[in-house]
């Protein structure tokens, strides 16, 4: 299966769909959703990025709590995180909420590399399926980095964002 990574080019636009609503039904909806999430966050734990996340036992359920909201209703699932959204849309709540950590290129990659084992052990799941969603991911992801090599800084705007419908 092709899950690849391209490299994040500093304030260009980035294109990305929302995941396909037959990955969520795939997985199992949205008692799936939190079993693949769970699954991440544990990986996440034993990962070069754990010290990004509450290093707390409830803070951290919390997140994760909070992450598997997120994606149930990303990938077309039930509004359950749109209050915590407070009425700005989704994606652009995302990209400001990752502001407040330094995050790089490198903890990018590590990221989803741990989302991608993570996804690896998903069974009976069509790839293509598993593939849109990743795709989703990798875009994505790109607009979460505002640290660069060089020790500048760039806060995505939300208008770098292309979703493609
Ligand atoms: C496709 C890309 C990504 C998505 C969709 C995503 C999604 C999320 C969601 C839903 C949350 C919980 C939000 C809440 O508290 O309500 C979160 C928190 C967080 N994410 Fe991401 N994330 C992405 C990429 C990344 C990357 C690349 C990093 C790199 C380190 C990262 C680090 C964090 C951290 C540190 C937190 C918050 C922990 C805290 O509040 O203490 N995320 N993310």
């Amino acid at each position: 299966m092709s899950m690849d990574i391209s490299p994040v080019e500093k304030g260009a636009p980035v294109h990305f769909h929302n995941p396909a609503i037959e990955f969520f039904k795939a997985v199992g909806g949205e008692d799936g959703m939190r079993e693949l999430m769970y699954n991440f966050y544990d990986k996440i734990y034993e990962s070069d990025i754990a010290h990004f996340f509450p290093q707390d036992e409830d803070e951290f359920e919390a997140i994760k709590v909070k992450n598997t909201k997120f994606f149930i209703q990303i990938c077309g699932g039930p509004k359950i995180y749109e209050e915590a959204a407070k009425g700005v849309e989704l994606n652009e709540f995302m990209i400001r909420l990752h502001d407040d950590f330094s995050i790089t290129e490198k903890s990018r990659i590590e990221w989803l590399g741990t989302m991608r084992e993570a996804l690896q052990e998903l069974k009976g799941i069509d790839q293509k399926l598993i593939e849109d969603f990743w795709d989703y991911l990798e875009n994505f992801s790109k607009l979460t980095v505002n640290t660069f090599a060089d020790g500048s800084t760039y806060y995505a705007a939300f208008t770098q964002a292309k979703e493609d419908k």
